[in-house]
């Protein structure tokens, strides 16, 4: 029997943000679409400077000047977050979708203590008192595992460790109980154990809540691991997305392929030879007509049609595993990542 469909809680279409350079407008997201169900972790994954954070940025609403969000829409819960006027923006941020930003460092105010900060994100969006934000800080931290939260919640953040901190940015984050959570890298500072910790907390933290998550992550064992569905990112474009099963099994994309081969995942036996990705990411400023990845594609490149045309992102072996590939076909017989 076919599984239902999970409700789509999240529905990011044709998204595409430019900013303004010396020879007209950059193209930094490149008419995105994705989709987040009630419960499920999407993960998103590309090398640096593809386009992960400022595809969500765009999205919330907070690509910084000159940029500038030129189309698509942003479907939560059917209302199109782009054309909200700027106060019902920032109200729906944080209450019904809210982000734990790549950088935890900067993201906590280092003079007011970790309850105040909690505090102020409950008092924005509600009318709760201050000693009753006080009661659900402490709550709130209770719930992302922060030991003794009566006494944390007057701590500065300098008194927490890395770890601590990185909760405590979830739980200002999930304060409100949004319904979909993006965490961009939301582990990268952390030491092995602790990054576990984090993964599991957001883990749990999905499955009590029902929120769907968005997991920007370099790390592909942390996608075998939590994800349900999987997202590659090249140029600010999506170039393969499906089930993180069946692009982990079958990648119809050279570019996921050559990026499943250049860093170590989970199953990777000890002593296997990585193979980076020869050259460079590309310039967003001179990206080639055809296919963004055919100048270091081992497959297709040099070929005319991938230099000429760009190909669109279409329906492979299965409805919903899509790739940005002239010649997916001919990858059924590449050997599949160890
Ligand atoms: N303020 C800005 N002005 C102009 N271009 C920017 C700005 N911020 C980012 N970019 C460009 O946007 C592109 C996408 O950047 P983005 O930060 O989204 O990448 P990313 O995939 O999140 O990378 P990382 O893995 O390093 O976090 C890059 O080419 C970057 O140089
Ligand atoms: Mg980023």
């Amino acid at each position: 029997m076919m599984q239902p469909k999970p409700a789509t809680v999240l529905s990011i279409r044709g998204l595409t943000t430019t900013f303004p350079g010396p020879r007209g407008d950059i193209v930094i997201v490149d008419d995105v679409s994705l989709d987040v169900a009630r419960g499920e972790t999407l993960a998103v994954v590309g090398e640096s400077g593809s386009g992960k954070t400022m595809t969500f940025h765009s999205a919330l609403g907070l690509v910084p000047s000159p940029g500038r969000v030129v189309a698509g829409e942003v479907l939560l819960d059917g209302a199109d977050l782009l054309r909200l006027p700027p106060h019902e923006l920032r109200q729906r941020r944080g209450a019904d979708i809210a982000i734990v930003f790549q950088d935890p460092l900067t993201a906590l105010n280092p003079v007011f203590t970790i309850g105040d900060q909690i505090g102020e994100v409950l008092r924005a969006h509600t009318r709760l008192s201050r000693s009753s934000a006080r009661k659900r800080a402490i709550e709130t931290l209770e719930r992302v595992h922060i030991p003794d939260p009566h006494r944390r919640v007057d701590d500065f953040p300098h008194q927490f460790s890395g770890g601590m901190r990185q909760r405590a940015l979830i739980a200002m984050a999930i304060a409100l109980e949004p319904k979909v959570l993006i965490a961009d890298e939301p582990t990268t500072a952390l030491d092995v154990t602790v990054q576990a910790q984090v993964l599991e907390l957001l883990a749990d933290l999905k499955r009590d809540t029902g929120m769907g998550l968005v997991l920007i992550t370099h790390d592909l064992g942390v996608v075998a691991r939590y994800a349900d569905r999987l997202a590659v990112m090249y140029a600010g474009r999506v170039m393969e997305q499906g089930t993180a099963d069946r692009v982990f099994e079958t990648p119809r994309h050279p570019y996921t392929l050559s990026l499943f081969r250049s860093i170590p995942h989970l199953d990777t036996p000890a002593g296997t030879d990585l193979t980076p990705i020869e050259g460079l990411p590309p310039n967003p400023a001179l990206l080639p007509t055809g296919c963004a990845f055919e100048p270091r594609c081992f497959h297709g490149g040099g070929r005319e049609d991938c230099r000429s045309g760009r190909p669109a992102l279409t329906p492979t072996d299965v409805p919903e595993h899509a790739a940005r590939c002239w010649h997916w076909t001919e990858l059924a017989s590449e050997r599949r990542p160890s």
